[in-house]
Formats: C-alpha cells, sequence, structure tokens
C-alpha cells in the first residue's frame, strides 16, 4: 500500500528561533493529534534543519531540505551537498520546485544529476513537476508534465524510481489561491500513475506516492485527498500555521 504524506514546505519564510517554534508546535500536535498512517514532513531552509531535527520526534516527523547541490562537493560557494543535507539528520529533499526551475534556471540536466546525488546519499526526493497556466490553458499539460517525468526520474533505475516520491505542482495554483480542482488533480495524478505503470510497470505505479501542492489548505485537503490517485500534498503557505497542517494531515 503506498503511503499517505504530508510534506510542508515552508520555503524562504522563518528565522531559525521561528522555524523551531513552528517544528514544535507542529510535533506536539502530531503526537496528540495527528493520523498515524500520514508521513509528515517539514522542508525547512538549510540553516534550520539541524534545528528542527532536534526539536521533533524523528520517528515520527521527517526534514526535508528544501533543495541540494549538483555536484558532490568543492568549490561551488554557497551551495550545500546532498552529503550535507543528509549529515543533519534530514531524510528528504524537495527537487525540481517550480520555482528552483524558474528562478534559478534549474533543468532537467540539474536535476538529474541532484537526483543522482541524493540517492546517493541515501536521501528520499519529493520530486515536483506541474505545468504553467499557458500550457494549461492550451491544454497540453499532460504531455508537458509526462515529458518532465521522462527527462529525470523516468531515467531511473527501477530500484531508485521507488525511492522516489512526486509532487504534482500546477505553477498557477502555487501561491495563488486558486487550487486545482479534485477533477484537474486526479485527471493528472492519473496520467502520471498511467505513465509509471507504463514505464516500470504496475505494480511500481500502485506503490508510488503522488502528492498534490498548490494553494492545498485546511479547507480544500479532504476534497482534494479524496482522488483516488492524490496521495497528501506538498503544502506551502498552510505549512506556516501547525493548526492549519495539523487539518491538513488529518484531512483524509
Ligand atoms: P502554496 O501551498 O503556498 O500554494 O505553495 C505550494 C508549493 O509550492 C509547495 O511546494
Amino acid at each position: 500500500m503506498r503511503k499517505k504524506v504530508v510534506a510542508g514546505n515552508w520555503k524562504c519564510n522563518t528565522t531559525v528561533a521561528e522555524g523551531v517554534e513552528l517544528a514544535k508546535a507542529v510535533n506536539e500536535l502530531v503526537a496528540k493529534e495527528g493520523a498515524e498512517d500520514v508521513v509528515v514532513v517539514l522542508g525547512t531552509p538549510f540553516t534550520h534543519i539541524t534545528s528542527v531535527v532536534d526539536a521533533v520526534d524523528n520517528g515520527r516527523i521527517g526534514v526535508a531540505s528544501q533543495n541540494c547541490a549538483a555536484e558532490p562537493k568543492g568549490a561551488f560557494t554557497g551551495e550545500v551537498s546532498a552529503a550535507m543535507v543528509k549529515s543533519t539528520g534530514a531524510g528528504y529533499v524537495i527537487l525540481g520546485h517550480s520555482e528552483r526551475r524558474e528562478y534559478y534556471g534549474e533543468t532537467s540536466e540539474t536535476l538529474n544529476k541532484k537526483l543522482a546525488l541524493a540517492l546517493e546519499n541515501g536521501l528520499t526526493p519529493i520530486y515536483c513537476c506541474g505545468e504553467a497556466l499557458e500550457i494549461r490553458e492550451a491544454g497540453t499539460q499532460k504531455e508537458f508534465v509526462i515529458n518532465q517525468l521522462e527527462e529525470t526520474i523516468f531515467q531511473l533505475s527501477v530500484e531508485d524510481f521507488k525511492k522516489i516520491v512526486i509532487a504534482y505542482e500546477p505553477i498557477w495554483a502555487i501561491g495563488t489561491g486558486k487550487t486545482a480542482t479534485t477533477g484537474q488533480a486526479q485527471e493528472m495524478h492519473k496520467d502520471i500513475r498511467d505513465a509509471i505503470a507504463a514505464k516500470f510497470g504496475a505494480e511500481v505505479a500502485d506503490e508510488t506516492s503522488i502528492l498534490y501542492g498548490g494553494s492545498c489548505n485546511a479547507r480544500n485537503a479532504s476534497d482534494l485527498f479524496s482522488n483516488p490517485d492524490v496521495d497528501g500534498g506538498l503544502i506551502g503557505g498552510a505549512s506556516l500555521k501547525a493548526p492549519d497542517f495539523l487539518a491538513i494531515i488529518n484531512a483524509y
């Protein structure tokens, strides 16, 4: 049975002190009231990871970085390698977020390097895909998203592919308050699962967690998660408030 996952992506928000406070609040709420069958992950800025790992019950809450370097180590000022992320105690890394692709020029080529290093270092990639509004309006979103997968995670061996969590995040829904309808989310998640089945087989497809991201919040999460192919969420804004994040965790 594939895992249900609710992961927060804090993006470039919170100081270390604020992040630790938020992580502690989430930890406490999840311990008391969190759905036990949901994997909970906090995607924090690099600077916060060690403190957040120390602040939460590591058996219950995973921690993710929001990126890692495309090189293993060396003279790359300002970069943080996958090995460094792993050494903080984080278990996950968010890769291919549309904000990284759009603002920092990440290509499939860069992402393949990052994916390889993340996997080599025992991190679970939460791999993001998703189309811009023009593509949705042109009706070519399926081809676009499947192509993003074909150029990257579909190049992995089946053993490595099985370690990936996918997050479908339509760019037009990120931070806009405009969520994909349950029908739009289910349709794309099913298309992604069918493409995985064609590439790696039905059993692998059935075991792959595919999360939805884009203005998912405490009010709309249960509708989105009621879709058979939506296995949780990658949550931006609403993950910055512990009670809202808990409500999303408990939205199944
Ligand atoms: P919002 O939930 O703020 O729309 O962000 C979604 C996202 O980009 C998560 O990675």
